[in-house]
């Protein structure tokens, strides 16, 4: 057992929870801006810590899972400091120049720091140990430990349910690292990112191969600072080569609004009767924007206002208005475009006219929590008709009548955020209200969250 997982904390843990219960009622009106992009503010600050000289980030998403990546990198010699609302100023050691931490790395809950960071590390002749919370624990490594073992790292991990490889683990870098060639067997950008970070500091060339494109924020920024990487498109397939030992140059860098977070309110915005809503400044790269377009499909009405280019991804301004949903059959393979929005997703399936089928979702049971297993919980527990399948949930809407909602006992978040604001959304789409039983978690990745979504359902 961890000691995240320890009796003991779990009664601390229990102690300080915060429950609350979302109400509907009003609808939401206004203008918001959501914060940066969790995924773009990771690797800001990765990249930022790498390169030689200072690199000024506006938009930092300040979160605690950006500040877990913050204070490892810190703990790794970079210099890293808030200058502002979002300002912060990044002096790195340039890229072999890690080093070695004088503390385990906790990683929070935040899977995206541990996964990007032991890329980092692998080829880097250090040698770390990662923690994390029970949450965190429970999720597999053995995803990018077998690459990352390849190329030399020598890692030895916690024993998981299953035979799965978990935190916490402890990484001994190889330098020099051995260039491999990593065909993804599942559709993540983190283990891209993983074998593309520890490429960094490898002799010769490292590529992945990618069969199913998931994000490529890494590909992108690690052009940005001037790394040799190279994208080919062959017979449907992603071939990134990355050269290594690279000299990153420092940035100015600034970072767009989260589509993940921004669609919490989207989906709000087309559930509540009356509500109209403008989400300023949301990054639509195509390998994140799945979500709008399924909701479109569904007969959602969301514009794109001021189309731009907001530190070399595309951005708009997104008006949306409440809207009468239709179910429909998601086609599985936009699942890597939106996999974070699926259980904000099932609520929208929740309310719309007939059956909404999703399918190919097994990655969504090694989320921050089981997120198959919970959202179905907590929708049946709000009054919703869903069946769990292995890999999806089928979900019969209200045709737009508002969800009954909880009575008696809260829905579990399972330290999962985004479980936490879906569920706030279903509250607000409900009759009676939805109780959540913890909103801490919700400062993972969108800590102005509640007070954002109070202000505009006034
Ligand atoms: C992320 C990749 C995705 C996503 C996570 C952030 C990233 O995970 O779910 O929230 O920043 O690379 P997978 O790589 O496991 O698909």
């Amino acid at each position: 057992m961890s000691a995240a997982e320890s009796p003991l904390q779990d009664t601390a843990r229990e102690a300080e929870m915060r429950p609350r219960r979302f109400a509907g009622g009003s609808p939401l009106r206004g203008t918001i801006k959501v914060p940066g992009d969790k995924s773009i503010s990771h690797r800001a600050v990765m990249f930022g810590a790498l390169a030689v000289g200072e690199t000024r980030i506006s938009g930092l998403l300040e979160g605690e899972d950006v500040m877990a990546t913050a204070t490892a990198m810190r703990s790794m010699g970079a210099t890293i400091e808030r200058t502002g609302d979002g300002e912060w100023r990044v002096h790195g050691v340039g890229v072999g120049g890690l080093l070695q931490p004088e503390e385990a790395l906790d990683m929070g809950n935040s899977g995206t720091s541990t996964r990007l960071l032991m890329g980092l590390l692998a080829s880097h002749g250090i040698t770390a140990t990662f923690t994390g919370d029970a949450s965190l624990s429970k999720r597999p490594m053995g995803r990018v430990i077998t690459p990352l073992s390849q190329m030399g790292a020598d890692i030895t991990a916690s024993p998981g349910k299953n035979g799965s490889q978990t935190l916490p683990l402890m990484i001994r870098g190889a330098q020099p690292a051995v260039p491999i060639t990593y065909r993804l067997p599942v559709a993540s950008a983190q283990v891209k990112s993983a074998v593309l970070l520890a490429g960094l500091n490898t002799p010769g060339v490292t590529t992945v191969i990618e069969p199913v494109p998931t994000r490529d924020h890494s590909e992108r920024m690690l052009q940005g600072f001037g790394a040799e990487l190279t994208v080919e498109e062959r017979d449907g397939e992603r071939i990134i080569r990355i050269r290594g030992e690279a000299e990153l140059k420092p940035q100015v860098i600034e970072v767009p609004g989260d589509p993940s977070s921004a669609a919490f309110f989207i989906v709000a915005a087309l559930l509540v009767p009356g509500s109209e809503i403008v989400i300023e400044n949301v990054g639509l790269n195509p390998t994140r924007a799945g979500l709008v377009g399924v909701l479109r499909q569904m007969g959602g009405r969301i514009e794109e206002l001021n189309p731009r280019l907001v530190g070399g991804e595309p951005v708009a301004d997104l008006k949306v208005s409440h809207s009468q949903l239709k179910g429909i059959a998601v086609d599985p393979a936009v699942a890597p475009s939106m996999i974070d929005e699926f259980p904000v997703l099932f609520v929208a399936a929740a309310l719309a006219e007939g059956r909404t089928v999703t399918s190919g979702l097994d990655e969504l049971r090694v989320k921050e929590s089981d997120r198959l297993k919970v959202m179905a919980e907590a929708l049946m527990a709000a009054g919703a008709r869903v069946e769990e399948r292995e890999d999806g949930l089928v979900i019969e809407g209200t045709g737009g009548a508002p969800l009954p909602g909880t009575s008696g006992t809260p829905v579990a978040t399972h330290l999962d955020h985004r479980i936490a604001m879906s569920m706030a959304v279903a509250g607000l789409a409900s009759r009676d209200g939805v109780e959540v039983d913890d909103t801490r978690p919700i400062a993972t990745s969108f800590p102005t969250f509640e007070p954002m979504l109070d202000g505009l359902s006034r």
